[in-house]
């Protein structure tokens, strides 16, 4: 008899729910503060609001490379709803506020683009990793902001953003105790490129990924922002996204990775012995 015992999306649906903020009356708006928002910070504001908008293309991708994982496919309601939602509670900050830096239809529209078909497997842990980085990056973001009500969203979305993460956690597990080594094998090599990327200093977010070949260059999210260096300043000059926030960001990727696999790994190299294992493992497997 089939059951629905393995499905995650009932609880993380219930768990989220139990979660979810109300735009309208959970944000302070009339804490605002004008004299506290400069054209400067209100301009990265705009350019987030834009990044979230591409969960759009984001879930499109999912839907059609899991089409044969309805567990996760529902889950995506959930995910996408949020994501738009971030977008949407950043332009209605701005259409308060500032309105004359509301990204217009278009420039949202012009990150929905075609994602070539990738692995769903390390589609999830280069997600996974997305949310836990931008948990970090919007927990810095509300320190550097001045003023209070845009404090206040990013502290809440940074939540958010880490519960996504929790959320891509448990169908991880879910995956290695249904593919087992491929599974491992599969995020063992985007940590890997995590890890790697995050010490040649290039921001490591699916936003910043090259994701359809025909496009090239042309065909990562940032990419098509209204200002494509945006990304590279916010992290660098305005929220001081620093190396040892980087490291930390790693670490938790690393800590992680070490309780899903039951192995300790404490850096790159560590993780690299344990991808070939799983190769090797893989190979044996097959023959
Ligand atoms: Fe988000
Ligand atoms: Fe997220």
């Amino acid at each position: 008899m089939f059951s629905q015992a393995n499905m995650l999306y009932p609880k993380l649906f219930a768990d989220l729910e139990n979660a979810r903020w109300n735009m309208a009356t959970d944000i302070d708006w009339d804490k605002f503060d004008g004299s506290l928002l400069t054209d400067e910070q209100a301009l990265t504001i705009k350019m987030n609001a834009i990044t979230e908008w591409s969960a759009l293309p984001a879930t499109e991708m999912f839907l059609r490379d899991n089409r044969d994982d309805t567990d996760f496919s529902a889950f995506m309601s959930v995910w996408f709803y949020e994501e738009q939602k971030h977008s949407l509670v950043m332009i209605e900050y701005l259409r308060r506020f500032k309105p004359e830096f509301v990204p217009t239809e278009a420039e949202l529209a012009a990150v929905r683009f075609e994602f070539d078909e990738a692995p769903a497997l390390e589609t999830l842990m280069l997600h996974f990793c997305g949310e836990m980085r931008l948990t970090q990056w919007y927990k810095q973001a509300a320190g550097w902001h001045t003023e209070p009500v845009i404090k206040q969203i990013y502290h809440i979305l940074s939540k958010d953003e880490a519960r996504h993460g929790g959320a891509y956690l448990k169908y991880m597990k879910k995956a290695i105790a249904n593919f087992g080594d491929k599974a491992k094998l599969a995020f063992a090599k985007i940590g890997i490129l995590m890890a790697s990327s995050a010490r040649a200093g290039k921001p490591m977010h699916p936003t910043n990924l090259h994701v359809n070949k025909e496009q090239y260059p042309m065909d990562t999210v940032q990419s098509r922002l209204p200002n494509p260096e945006w990304l590279e300043h916010w992290l660098n000059f305005q929220i001081d996204f620093n190396i040892d926030k980087e490291k930390l960001v790693i670490r938790t990727i690393f800590n992680n990775l070490s309780n899903l696999f039951n192995e300790t790994i404490s850096n790159v190299s560590d993780l690299s012995k344990l991808r070939k294992q799983f190769m090797s493992n893989l190979a044996i497997g097959t023959v």
